[in-house]
């Protein structure tokens, strides 16, 4: 089991801000021992504030964006300039306004056909991978939840044989009126990575984090559950209105 905490803070701003502050000490710790960040950002509502202040004092000046590397964990099968894109949504709030080196933000290609996004994808991490892997270690990974307790484009009821043995996969669920066509990492991915950092806000997910953190080990039911880095640790930073049916 890695290591996991859970620290439960007032607001979406709290959270924002602790994800920014641990994003900061991952990736001056990073630099200094692999000369290099990779990240993995999340599409949705919830991470927008945080792409917002990494572009503010003092994370402006002190993240080594030259250094960073930027993925995402999953992608809906839009254009790039779809509002529904998780790499537009990053590229309005963050990219667009941080000094990142367009050479190191490497979207999931979501115009291309399904399968055809995957394959590109999983070359992609393979050319960032060390010795014999076929996936690098990311180092700092931003996931959501989902109300219905997905994360990422890992739905709860869906596991694939594909999921166990490839890095990147298609996936296909309804949720919310959003893109139902997505491209996901796999756990094979996020479970290489040092750190992965859930950040959850709302009263709406109170359910899926109780079910996640508390409820029976049931990964098909509760996708995040599949989330255990073999060496790395997992962080949930989760905002008071959605801890709210947590026990402990
Ligand atoms: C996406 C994300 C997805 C998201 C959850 C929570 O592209 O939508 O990958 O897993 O993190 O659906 O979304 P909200 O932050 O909007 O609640």
């Amino acid at each position: 089991m890695p290591e996991q905490t859970i620290e439960v803070l007032p607001d979406l701003a709290a959270i924002s801000r602790a994800a920014a502050d641990d994003l900061l000490r991952v990736a001056a710790q990073a630099v200094k021992d692999r000369s290099r960040c990779l990240v993995a950002l999340s599409g949705g509502s919830t991470p927008q504030q945080l792409y917002t202040l990494l572009t503010q004092p003092p994370y402006r000046e002190h993240l080594p964006w030259n250094q960073m590397f930027f993925f995402w964990g999953d992608e809906r099968c839009v254009p790039p300039t779809d509002p529904e894109s998780s790499y537009g949504l990053a590229k309005r709030l963050l990219f667009d306004h941080a000094p990142v080196p367009a050479e190191n933000i490497h979207r999931i290609p979501g115009e291309l056909d399904p399968a055809e996004t995957a394959r590109i994808y999983a070359d992609q991490l393979r050319e960032f991978a060390m010795e014999d892997m076929r996936w690098p270690h990311l180092d700092w990974v931003l996931l959501g939840l989902g109300a219905d307790g997905h994360t990422a484009s890992l739905f709860p009821g869906k596991t694939s044989r594909e999921e166990g043995e490839l890095p990147v996969i298609p996936a296909k669920a309804e949720y919310q009126g959003r893109p139902a066509q997505r491209v996901t990492l796999t756990p094979l991915v996020f479970n290489a990575a040092w750190q992965v950092v859930f950040l959850v806000s709302g009263a709406e997910k109170a359910d899926a984090v109780a079910g996640t953190l508390e409820g029976a080990r049931d990964p098909v039911r509760w996708p995040a559950q599949r989330i255990q880095p073999e060496e790395g640790r997992v962080v949930w930073l989760v905002d008071q209105p959605a801890a709210g049916k947590l026990k402990k």
